[in-house]
């Protein structure tokens, strides 16, 4: 097997009062869980110098971005920066999350602007790709990771390769309670990974889409899942515990 190093990203969305959030860390504090894999979380904007802050605290967990603009600065209203989410020593942005595409309409070349915008400063890319169910129904999965991989990852340069990440997330599982099985996810990542643009066995892929404690570890166990990157069941700290506690024995 590739060695690799399991990470459980927590997309929070637009959820999470700041009650919640306290509470998810006095409980998550209160498991004093002995992390192997790497815990990240992803919170509204607003909330990532808080979450910041308790991290830091407690040490275990990183936090990043849910999207980021494709410029540094200037006229942008609502926009996030990227110079600023580096400023602030933010981990990680995921850019190109299936919800982003379809409701706010951004579209490949977009996405490309804004990875390489990310990653020249440094911070660690988590780039979403997949198909929707008609898609895959129409046998057009292949044609559109392959499009999402070849626009939205051109020009990175080989020496930033390394700070990217892809995720898996078939639009079809995302909040439907329907995961694709091991054996259907384990193919497309492994169809991802001999489509990167710098083609490399230590890129981490991510599967996406109804992640929960009773099915992640059968995927995990699969050569090409590297962790995974969960909406609803990161929302609760004992699901989330028990999601990098499976992580942790299956490493
Ligand atoms: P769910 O885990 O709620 O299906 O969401 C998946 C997702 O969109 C993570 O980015």
């Amino acid at each position: 097997m590739r060695k690799r190093e399991i990470h459980i990203v927590g997309n929070w969305k637009m959820n999470q009062t700041l009650h919640e959030i306290s509470q998810f860390f006095v409980e998550m504090t209160k498991m004093k869980m002995e992390l192997k894999c790497k815990a990240w979380i992803a919170p509204q904007a607003i909330h990532i110098p808080i979450l910041k802050e308790i991290a830091f605290t407690t040490g275990a967990i990183q936090i990043g971005a849910q999207n980021c603009c494709e410029h540094d600065s200037g006229a942008f209203t609502g926009e996030i920066s990227p110079l600023a989410l580096a400023d602030m020593g933010v981990e990680f942005v995921i850019i190109g999350h299936s919800e982003r595409r379809t409701i706010y309409k951004e579209d490949n070349e977009l996405l490309n602007k804004k990875v390489l915008k990310a990653l020249e400063h440094n911070l660690k890319v988590i780039y979403c790709v997949g198909e929707t169910l008609d898609e895959r129904e129409a046998n057009l999965t292949h044609d559109i990771l392959e499009k999402q991989l070849s626009v939205g990852l051109a020009n990175i340069p080989k020496q930033k390769a390394h700070l990217l990440m892809i995720a898996y997330e078939p639009v079809w599982a995302i909040g439907t309670g329907k995961t694709a099985s091991a054996e259907q996810a384990e193919e497309g990542h492994a169809f991802i990974r001999s489509h990167l643009p710098h083609s490399s066995d230590e890129t981490i892929i991510l599967y996406g889409g109804s992640v929960k404690p009773d099915n992640i570890e059968a995927l995990l166990r699969k050569a090409n899942i590297d962790g995974a990157l969960v909406g609803g069941a990161s929302l609760k700290a004992n699901d989330f515990r028990q999601l990098c506690t499976v992580a942790s024995i299956v490493m």
